[in-house]
Order: C-alpha cells, then structure tokens, then sequence
C-alpha cells in the first residue's frame, strides 16, 4: 500500500488569482440591500467601511481575480498548506475510505484566517487607511487581522466575543504581540456595546454583537475602516486559495473526493475549500460529489434557520443579506467552538445550498471532541474546536464506507489547530462539557425581530 502521506506544491505554485464563483453560479445571488432604503447596495453606501478593491470583488462576476504580489510574497510564509492522506486515522477506523485533509493550522495565527486578513490588510493600505476594527469569535480571525496589520504597518483595534475573550486569554496576548488592540465585547467604548451591559452585565456577547462594536467604530472615525472575517463575497473569493492549491494536488494524483466535508460559521474556510470543486458539480461534470457543511446544534442555523433578509450584526447597522439565519438578536449558548457560534452564513453558500448543490448537518459539541481526540491520537494534531465539527461527520462517512464496503475519497477542510483551546480539552476531558440542544424559544424571539423585505 502506497503510504505517501504529506503531499506539497512548490512555492511557486501558490495560486496567482483567486476564483470567484459568482462568475458561474447558475443564477446570480441574491442581490444586498440597503438597511436604511431596503434597496439594492451601491458602491457608495460601502465606501465608509471598505476600500473600493474590496467593494468591486464582492459584486464582481469575473471568474478570476489576481491576487497582489506583496500579498502572494506574505503568503510565502506558510503557503502552499499541506494536503496529509490520514493512514493512521484510516487504520483506526478500518475502513475501506480514503481520507485526505488539507490543513491550514500552519499559518502564523494558526488558521485559515490569515489568507483573507493579509488580502484585506493590503487593500486598506493601499487606499491609505490607518486602522481597522473588527469582531472576533474564538479570536483566530482577530489575531489574524493583528498579524494582517503588523505586515501593513495598520492599527488593528479588536472586539472579541467577551466568554471566548475569557475562555482564550492567549489569544488576546497572541493580537497584542502582533500589535492589535482587543477588549471584551459588549464593551464600554461604543453605545452598542454600552447599551448592551447596561440590559445585561454578565452578557457573554455573540459575534453579531461584536461585529455592531466593531461598524460603529469604523464610521465614527475618517482614518478607519471596517473588516469582516467570514460571509462576504470577498471574503470567501480570498480563501479559493485552499481549494485551489488542493484540487491541483489531486489532479497530480489522479484523484477526485466523492465527500468534502467543512465546518461552517460564517462559511468562509468551507467555501475557499469547496467552491473550485463545486464548479464541477454545477457545470455538471461531477454530478455525484457531495459537499458537507456541518454546524454545532446549539447554532444551527443552515439545518434550522429560515431562508431570509437580514443583519449581518445584531444592532441592524451593516447591508441586508439573504440568508439561513437564526436571526440578527439571537445570543448562541456558549459552546467552545467560538467560531461558529453566528446567526448568519455567507450568502454563497445558503444559495449553493437553496439549489441543492451542497448538504447540512448539525453536531452536538461533545461528540466533535471525541472525534478531535481521536484525530490527535491518530494523526497527531491537535485541532481548532470547530474543525473538530467536520472531523467528526469525516470519520461517520468513513464508518459507513467501513459497512459499504466503498473506498471512497473523503476530503476534510482543517482550518486550524487548537493550541490555544487547551482550556476546552481541559474541560472535555475532565467531563465537565454539555451539549447544548437547540434552544428552540430563543431562536423563535430573535426571528420575530427579522426585518421586513
Ligand atoms: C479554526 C476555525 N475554523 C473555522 C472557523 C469558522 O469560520 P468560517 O466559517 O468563516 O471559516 C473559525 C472562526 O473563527 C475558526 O477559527
């Protein structure tokens, strides 16, 4: 048996453009409105947030888009990601199924982040912005951001899920040591934020509250703007980059996966895996490839949420978008998987999903660190609570083939490792995580706030 493990592209392979989907969707997206009008967003209604480059790749419709040579050149740093074969985690499970993950816990924050913050540092720079606000969750996205600023010489001011902010103190030493700024959110520096602890004091936030800290900021200075880690267009179009890398490794290996399987939160590092792929299913010349989306149950928003116009962020200041949501108030219970834990899901994906081409599944919190710690037994990582999400749904579909007798090929989008979640394994193991069901009531209040389209 061929034991190959780790398989590589030079450095000179980096992809030199990004793919952008919305080139052959079969029908366009949902158009974003306006929150204050309710009609379709015009480049202007973005410029206070974002630089033009950024506003034209959201809507743009050109299938590639170059990707800069000072970004490529900060790439070089840890990309191409390594694709690992799982022959030990295959063993375990003793099954027929070929199992490949494409791991991102190699980049300096240690997640897929960075390929999207470095993108979004250079373009704010280049337009001659100081500083940049933005939310985090499990805080991967704002020390990405963090290390995105110390490459441009920008000022990074980070609100950060205030239970994460507590549960992941090293993150915050992580931003600081990249030179970003970051405080608890609710915080006491903006009116949401202010209104929020004056309501509740112990709130523990949610990423839609952060994400309103973070806009308010943004417009309230000339010398700042706003980036956002997940969901957006953009965002997604820079993450192609781990797709892409792992679709040219499998045609040098004469493979195709007939499963992809991701985490989503947002749905940015689950997108940048599949959408090269899913062109494929689309263009109909891989009609059987299924792509998985898995989510936690306690925010369960593709398997649970409607398909509808709403906020990005929970104070109703950012566009509309059509979208699963489990609406723009809804406070998620406080799993450890801090970057799942979003109301919405990018736009691309509910779409994709609307029409069919890709699958959703929820998990409950402690079976995806059962399955994180039989990944780390196995092959050795020790992996990000949310990719635990997507290992777990992995290693079912490699149980099933063990029945079936098929040898499939499953690929795993890894977006990270988890050497700052040491106080999570800490708690699986000592017995002291619960899973948390679907809070059914909560969910049906925060719905009832959706806006009227
Ligand atoms: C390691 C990791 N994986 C996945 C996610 C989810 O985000 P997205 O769905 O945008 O990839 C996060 C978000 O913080 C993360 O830190």
């Amino acid at each position: 048996m061929d034991k190959k493990t780790k398989f590589v592209l030079d450095e000179k392979e980096i992809p030199t453009q990004w793919y952008n989907i919305q080139a052959d969707l079969p029908e366009p997206l949902p158009p974003i409105l306006n929150p204050a009008t309710r009609k379709p967003i015009t480049p202007d209604d973005l410029t206070p947030l974002f630089p033009m480059e950024l506003i034209k790749q959201e809507v743009s419709t050109e299938r590639w888009i170059d990707i800069p040579d000072e970004v490529r050149d900060i790439y070089r740093l840890w990309r191409p990601t390594t694709l690992f074969r799982a022959h030990r985690l295959e063993k375990a499970l003793d099954t027929p199924a070929k199992i490949f993950y494409k791991y991102e816990g190699s980049s300096p924050p240690g997640s897929h982040k960075t390929n999207t913050a470095v993108a979004q540092a250079y373009y704010n720079k280049q337009e001659g912005i100081k500083r940049i606000t933005t939310e985090t969750g499990a805080g991967q996205w704002g020390s990405a951001l963090s290390f995105g600023g110390a490459c441009f010489d920008l000022e990074i001011k980070v609100y950060m899920v205030s239970i994460s902010y507590h549960q992941k103190p090293y993150r915050r030493v992580m931003m600081e040591v990249w030179g970003g700024k970051c405080v608890p959110s609710p915080s006491p520096d903006t009116k949401v934020g202010r209104d929020m602890l004056a309501k509740d004091p112990d709130c523990p936030g949610s990423l839609g509250l952060a994400i309103s800290e973070a806009v308010e900021d943004a417009l309230s200075r000339d010398d700042t703007h706003y980036s956002l880690g997940s969901v957006l267009n953009h965002v997604l179009l820079h993450q192609t980059v781990i797709g892409l890398e792992t679709k040219k490794l499998m045609e040098k290996m004469d493979v195709y996966p007939d499963i992809i399987v991701g985490c989503v939160g947002g749905g940015s590092n689950f997108a940048g895996m599949f959408l090269p792929f899913v062109k494929d299913k689309i263009d109909g010349t891989k009609p059987d490839l299924r792509i998985i989306c898995v989510e936690p149950t306690s925010t369960p928003t593709m398997t649970k949420g409607p398909y509808a116009y709403d906020f990005g962020d929970s104070a109703g200041l950012t566009p509309l978008l059509k979208m699963y949501t489990l609406g723009h108030g809804f406070i998620p219970p406080p799993i450890h998987a801090g970057g799942l834990r979003y109301h919405g899901m990018a736009s691309i994906i509910c779409h994709l999903y609307k029409l069919g081409f890709v699958e959703a599944r929820a998990e409950y919190q402690l079976a995806t660190f059962k399955a994180g710690i039989t990944f780390a037994r196995t092959e050795g990582i020790i992996s990000a609570p949310e990719p635990n999400h997507c290992i777990k749904v992995g290693i079912e579909e490699a149980l099933k083939c063990r029945e079936s007798g098929e040898a499939k090929t499953i690929l795993i989008a890894h977006s990270g490792h988890g050497h700052v979640d040491m106080a999570a394994y800490d708690a699986y193991l000592s017995g002291k995580l619960k899973d948390y069901e679907y809070p059914k009531e909560k969910i049906e209040e925060a719905l009832g706030e959706l806006p009227k389209v």
